[in-house]
């Protein structure tokens, strides 16, 4: 079975297949959605051109049987497999494995950790990732909120977070999601992001860091507007001595309500582990509804 980058005419096949794929969790990858629409503009925000990583398998009949496309961040060596996708499950155990290897070899060599995402019912990804010795992540819940109903009012102790506050957040940042996909560096100079921060003049002033007059930053929170629509609230987040003490119900009401005012579809979604207790709790409490759970199998993650 051949592996390669496709003709013009296979590019539109191999989007009908991935298409049709993604619209079952059991042979859907994680990062992409379900609508044609929402995949449609997903794809075309990938930062690597993904017409250009596509990879297919075609069959005898020159028809496309299987597709594979790769993201990658040289900055954090990270890379995002997008598949592999095939026509059914037998045509899966001929070319997924190739499918795979055709994406990872398109990836820089300062990229060494690469990960593919589904949910768990997606056993074939499972197997393929594990037998490379990829790590399964534990399971993440998926969380979509559609309404501010119930929530506290944003505190005045928010504000958007401005170039002074990059030594504080990235602090908290890398404690809280070590090894993550984008830098507080990014995250802050991203005009494309709602970035805030809690800050705290007076009390607790042991537990943040100053900004040099602007307040003590207790904690940040960053959220973006996907391609598809939907808002999507990547990072929250406490300095460690100021957990457990209530403060991120504020937080978690100001990102949400900015996210939920820019998001096209209405919606925040987010993702949690399982054993995140405080922040499943906290999400639950806000009304927030478990949509899906996904697995994370990455080659060298380092956090
Ligand atoms: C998640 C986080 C922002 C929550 O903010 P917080 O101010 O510490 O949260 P709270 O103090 O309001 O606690 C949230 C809830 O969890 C509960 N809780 C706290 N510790 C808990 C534990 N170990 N087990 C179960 N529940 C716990 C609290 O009682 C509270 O429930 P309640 O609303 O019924 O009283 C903060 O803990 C944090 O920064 N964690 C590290 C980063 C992180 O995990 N971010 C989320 C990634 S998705």
């Amino acid at each position: 079975m051949l592996v390669a980058a496709p003709s013009p005419e296979q590019v539109d096949r191999a989007l009908g297949l991935i298409v049709d794929r993604q619209a079952a969790p059991v042979t859907a990858c994680a990062y992409l959605g379900t609508t044609p629409d929402g995949i449609r503009a997903e794809l075309d925000d990938i930062e690597i051109p993904w017409r250009e990583t596509l990879r297919v398998a075609v069959d005898d009949s020159a028809d496309v049987v299987g597709a594979v496309l790769v993201d990658w961040d040289e900055e954090t060596g990270r890379s995002w497999v997008h598949g592999p996708w095939t026509r059914d499950e037998a045509m899966w155990d001929e070319v997924a494995d190739a499918l795979l290897d055709a994406a990872v070899t398109l990836t820089p060599a300062t990229v060494q950790d690469h990960e593919v995402s589904a949910a768990p019912e997606h056993e074939r990804l499972a197997e393929l990732a594990t037998s490379r010795g990829w790590i399964a992540s534990e399971v993440n819940y998926v969380y979509v909120a559609r309404s501010a109903d119930g929530w506290p009012d944003a505190p005045a102790t928010v504000r958007p977070a401005v170039d002074g506050d990059l030594e504080a957040v990235t602090v908290i940042h890398e404690e809280a999601f070590p090894g993550t996909y984008a830098t507080a560096r990014r995250l802050l100079s991203d005009p494309e992001r709602v970035t805030l921060v809690l800050t705290e003049l007076t009390e607790l002033a042991d537990s943040g860091r100053s900004t040099g007059g602007a307040g003590w930053v207790l904690g940040y929170a960053s959220a973006e507007i996907q391609a598809d629509g939907d808002g999507y609230l990547d990072f929250i987040a406490l300095s460690p001595g100021a957990r457990g003490r209530g403060l991120g119900a504020g937080l978690l009401s100001a990102i949400g309500r900015a996210v939920l005012a820019a998001s096209p579809n209405g919606c925040v979604n987010l993702t949690v582990k399982e054993s995140n207790a405080p922040a499943v709790r906290l999400y639950e409490r806000f009304g927030y509804a478990r949509e899906a759970e996904l697995v994370g199998y990455r080659s060298r993650p380092t956090d």
